[in-house]
């Protein structure tokens, strides 16, 4: 299988929790390698582009007042197969159905509030990436 490189980003809740660590190690752990980690704080404007493909569902405007919130670390991983494998260890988006021992269930607080985002495609990896590190070729 090829080396890919995807994006992902510990969302605010779990650096308010003090969790960043623990998924740290559980990706680690899971064989991906961080080509760049950065804390970041996220103006609306930017969310609202992040999240474009959510624009029109009712849960917009509190997902942008969520991510803007607190800091959030953006990552670069790679490993093989690393953008489904990454949604994989992940689990569902809402944490109550997530399988045991992924990281939204051990972390996430409920159906927004779900401790990571992982890109659910390479082509959406690729313009993740993109907005988050715009100086950088992966
Ligand atoms: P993500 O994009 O963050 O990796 O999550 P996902 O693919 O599993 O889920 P998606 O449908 O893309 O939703 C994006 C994020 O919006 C928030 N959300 N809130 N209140 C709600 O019903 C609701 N549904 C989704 C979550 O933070 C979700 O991860
Ligand atoms: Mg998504």
């Amino acid at each position: 299988m090829a080396v890919e490189v995807t994006f992902c980003m510990i969302k605010p809740n779990s650096v308010k929790n003090k969790n960043v660590g623990a998924i740290l190690s559980h990706l680690e752990k899971e064989g991906f390698c961080f080509l760049k980690i950065q804390q970041m704080k996220l103006t609306p404007s930017f969310c609202k582009s992040f999240y474009q493909e959510h624009k029109d569902r009712e849960f917009f405007s509190a997902l942008i007042d969520f991510i803007t919130s607190g800091p959030v670390l953006a990552l670069a991983l790679s490993r093989e197969n690393a953008c489904m494998h990454l949604r994989e260890v992940m689990g569902a988006t809402d944490p109550a159905k997530a399988k045991p021992s992924t990281i939204r269930s051990l972390f996430g607080q409920n159906v927004e509030q779900n401790a990571i985002h992982g890109s659910d495609s390479l082509q959406s990896a690729s313009r993740e990436l993109a907005l988050f590190f715009p100086e950088e070729k992966f």
